[in-house]
């Protein structure tokens, strides 16, 4: 059996409680054993995963958007080539998993499908990709079309039904399309997974919705937690849900998976605030500039997805002045700072109150929300604004 196939297998599950372990000091491997032996890079840190944003151009404007997507096309967004020779240098450097995203995957189409097929055929790395749902069809799904390439699909919901959904969307009618969209997906039986992501004052009736969807076919719903990146980042404090919000978020799913026999899972930094969500199979630590990076349309690099849009913790650019992959994942000073501190070797971090936070928690959300004062302390924001 392929590792890949394996990974996915392995993913299911609902309803377990698992504390968030300590952060190990050993670079984690790929979920499905892939061993990346043959090409480690700097104190032996293997490059699995790569999420990369095909494109720049979305028919959605979400308020929370980490990659900023517009609807025209932005003049620095790669070509494919230029995706095509980021991933082969990933693949020298241990790849094994790719997240096909954007704006929106689907916006252009004979990219997305481009891309896909090196990724299978050439690279022979197993491919995921995330979709607001909207420009689903019947045929991207049918065999041999563009959706059926990925071994996992995600279809987002930001609110639970069309006032909420659209309202975080800017775009009226968003909502039914999206349904219609994972409906599709299910139906022809694509590996998908419902993603809900809670915000203040929007995190009701998820329950409802959930029931709706599991009506069409869809078993797999997975909770994520808001960013404090890209458009999200200067409305964080209004966006973000609050303590009891997410609590009784988070008991919604619970009921969910117990009520309505469906899986519910969660990353490492979504499980911060809802401990009670099974884990995501490989998402038991946080892997930020560890074993993975985030590209975004214009080849800047982010030592994960969450990160993407912190200019913070930007390594460099990858589309310009012929930087190679290679060297940000091998030299970069930044990804060295931010492995040291989850390796709690910077000596600034002794006496710093959020170390708690940075150690065992999350970095992107410290960086992105850090008072003032704090920025001149820490080494991994002071100069970088
Ligand atoms: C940037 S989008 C691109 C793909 C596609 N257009 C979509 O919406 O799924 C990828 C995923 O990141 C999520 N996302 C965007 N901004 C985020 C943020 N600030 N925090 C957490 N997730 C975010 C989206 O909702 C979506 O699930
Ligand atoms: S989150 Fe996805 S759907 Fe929303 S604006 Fe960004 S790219 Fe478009
Ligand atoms: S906020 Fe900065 S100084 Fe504090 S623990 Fe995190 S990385 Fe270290």
């Amino acid at each position: 059996m392929r590792w890949h196939r394996k990974a996915r297998e392995n993913t299911d599950g609902r309803g377990v409680h698992r504390g968030v372990g300590r952060i190990s000091n050993k670079p984690a491997r790929c979920p499905g054993g892939c061993t990346g032996e043959t090409n480690m890079g700097r104190d032996g840190y293997s490059l699995e995963h790569v999420d990369i944003e095909v494109n720049h151009r979305c028919n959605l404007a979400c308020r929370h958007c980490s990659a900023r997507a517009a609807k025209g096309r932005a003049p620095e967004e790669m070509s494919v080539a230029q995706i095509k020779g980021i991933l082969s240098q990933a693949k020298e450097l241990g790849l094994c998993k790719v997240g096909l995203t954007g704006g929106e995957p689907l916006r252009d189409v004979a990219k997305l499908e481009e891309v896909a097929r090196f990724c299978l055929d050439v690279l022979d790395v197993p491919i995921h990709t995330h979709t607001n749902g909207t420009l689903v069809t019947e045929e991207h799904c049918k065999p041999g079309g563009v959706l059926a390439l990925f071994e996992a699909v995600s279809v987002t919901f930001l609110g639970a039904n069309a006032e909420k959904h659209d309202y975080m969307t800017r775009v009226k009618g968003s909502f039914d399309g999206t349904f219609r969209g994972a409906e599709t997906c299910a139906q022809a039986g694509l590996p998908l997974s419902c993603y809900f992501i809670p915000t203040h004052g929007l995190c009701g009736g998820f329950k409802g919705l959930a029931q709706q969807l599991k009506g069409v076919g869809v078993t797999r719903i997975r909770a994520m937690a808001l960013a404090p990146s890209g458009r999200a980042r200067p409305i964080f404090g209004e966006t973000a849900p609050t303590r009891d919000e997410l609590r009784e978020f988070e008991k919604d799913l619970l009921t969910i998976a117990d009520g309505l026999g469906m899986n519910i899972e969660a990353g490492n930094c979504t499980r911060l605030s809802m401990p009670g969500l099974a884990v995501l199979r490989g998402h038991e630590q946080c892997m930020s500039g560890v074993n993975r990076v985030h590209i975004n349309s214009k080849g800047d690099v982010f030592p994960c997805t969450a990160a993407s849009g912190v200019r913070e913790l930007r390594l460099g650019n990858v589309r310009k002045n012929g930087t190679l992959l290679n060297d940000l994942w091998r030299t970069s000073p930044q990804l060295e700072k931010i492995r040291r501190v989850r390796r709690q070797q910077l000596p600034s971090c002794a006496e710093c109150t959020l170390r708690p936070k940075c150690q065992h928690g999350c970095t992107v959300r410290n960086c992105g929300t850090m008072p003032e004062a704090m920025r001149q302390l820490c080494p991994l924001v002071s100069g970088t604004s």
